[in-house]
């Protein structure tokens, strides 16, 4: 989506969600491993929105680490409501005078691009001066209620100040809205807070809108979950349990084969290719890229990494990584941040890479670290070599190779090189460069004292 000149967003992340119990800001609860108000950020970013504002509580300074620079904020010392929240954004919403705005709350991940899209194209063919997005609902209960005589909207009824005839209205507020931004500065000006919770409503706009002879919009958006939003821990996982299903649906339908949802946690924001297989209980975090045709088995965590066409990952943790096409790594594997792994690379069991580099077709089947290492192509480790990278003070590098040949048990004390079609020899303690094509052996000789044993024994 383009961005389109005179489109900004205020979004309300002021409140403090106690009943979260949490040490952080509400909005930066996380459904699907995605804080809220990040859910929020991104629908507004494909919606085109490129200036938007924040408005924050005293405690809001992590939920800036989560906007791109040029992110206006706006402090709410005191939270006394949405109305009151909106006013302290007002040298932003001054800035953007002359053009639409709309208001978000930073805690209700499901609004989506195309129900802003949509119901900016209502606001701005209706030139109302308020349209509110609306949803309707099978249990309204807790939302602020759409009022209608004959078909316009007169005002939206907070639950707490609503008698029962308005308690039984499905149509329910959404929480977002777009504005005439000049019409929204002058409403918040003139708000009252004569209410059951004694707060500044900004749905009052709504009555200011009617009682001025403004028009007033109400776009009732298909997806009705756009305003659901979580007060606590249980609440949380209800919107996780409805990602979840979203993201899953949508991979099943772009040919992903989902063998069972049984514990299977995929971030809204990975992308899978067709024909990979997931098993039960695979975990996805982050913007990671799983390609076609891959095999993903139970036990696997990938966060923010690569993976290419046709790799098996098996039972591993894979963290801000790159994995090759037809690699095969695990079971029961790591991979640390910054490690690239080549195409066609075998990792066994039990191995950890590092801040390291895998070329094509090597192989490190068992119990293995290589850490801040440069791995060259169709080397293969024996069982159970280490980098030893670390002297407690500074950690170096590792360099092998290609086709050279790591014997079982290899200590590689770094800083040290090994070269192209070397050897090292099965436990040996590898100290110092070996050039290409030679064998290092760095370990004592073996003696052998005939009938020594007989002798042990009798001692
Ligand atoms: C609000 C609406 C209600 C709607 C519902 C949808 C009002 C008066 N009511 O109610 O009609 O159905 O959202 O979810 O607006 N916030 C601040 N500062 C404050 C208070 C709130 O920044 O002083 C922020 C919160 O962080 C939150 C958003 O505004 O992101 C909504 O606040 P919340 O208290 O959840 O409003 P609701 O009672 O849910
Ligand atoms: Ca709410």
């Amino acid at each position: 989506m383009s961005k389109e000149t005179g489109l900004s967003a205020l979004i309300l992340a002021a409140g403090n969600g106690k009943r979260m119990k949490s040490a952080k800001p509400k909005v930066l609860c996380e459904v699907l491993f995605k804080p809220m108000i990040c859910w929020v950020r991104d629908w507004c970013e494909r919606a085109g929105i490129s200036e938007v504002c924040v408005v924050l509580g005293p405690d809001g300074d992590e939920v800036k680490t989560h906007f791109p620079e040029g992110t206006s904020f706006a402090l709410q010392q005191e939270r006394r409501g949405t109305g009151h929240a909106a006013l302290q954004a007002k040298a932003f919403l001054r800035a953007h005078a002359g053009g639409d705005v709309l208001v978000l709350g930073g805690d209700a991940p499901f609004v989506d691009d195309e129900t802003i899209r949509g119901a900016l194209g209502m606001h701005r063919e209706s030139g109302c001066a308020v349209t509110v997005i609306t949803a309707q609902v099978d249990d309204p209960a807790g939302y602020g209620r759409i009022v209608r005589s004959k078909r316009s909207v007169t005002a939206i009824v907070e639950e707490v100040d609503a008698d029962d005839t308005t308690r039984s209205i499905h149509e329910i507020n959404s929480g977002s809205y777009w504005f005439k931004t000049d019409f929204l500065l002058e409403a918040l000006s003139h708000l009252g807070c004569d209410n059951a919770q004694g707060e500044y409503y900004l749905t009052d706009t709504v009555r200011a809108a009617v009682r001025a002879g403004k028009g007033v919009c109400a776009y009732c958006s298909p997806n009705a979950d756009i305003a659901q939003g979580a007060n606590d821990r249980r609440g949380l996982l209800r919107l996780g349990n409805i990602a979840r299903m979203r993201v899953l649906e949508r991979l099943m339908d772009a040919g992903v084969q989902i063998l069972s949802t049984d514990g299977v946690l995929i971030s809204p924001d990975a992308e899978i290719g067709r024909d990979t297989q997931i098993y039960p209980n695979v975990i996805i975090r982050g913007r990671s890229r799983v390609g076609e045709g891959c095999v993903l088995t139970s036990g696997t965590f990938i966060t923010d990494s690569v993976i290419g066409d046709g790799a098996l990952i098996n039972a591993s943790q894979i963290t801000s990584s790159t994995v090759g096409d037809g690699a095969r790594i695990g079971p029961f594997s790591q991979l640390r941040p910054d490690s690239r792994i080549g195409k066609g690379v075998k990792i066994g069991d039990f191995v950890e890479v590092k801040n390291s580099t895998v070329g094509e077709k090597t192989s490190i089947a068992h119990l293995t670290y290589i850490g801040d290492s440069d791995v060259g192509e169709r080397v293969n480790f024996g069982c159970g070599t280490v980098t030893s990278n670390y002297d407690g003070k500074r950690k170096y590098r590792t360099v092998i190779g290609n086709d050279a040949f790591i014997g079982c048990n290899t200590n590689l004390i770094a800083p040290v090189t090994i070269g192209d079609g070397a050897y090292t020899a099965a436990g040996s303690t590898i100290t110092d460069d070996v050039p290409d094509d030679a064998l290092a052996i760095a370990r004592e000789r073996q003696t052998v004292k005939p009938g020594g044993a007989v002798k042990y024994r009798k001692n």
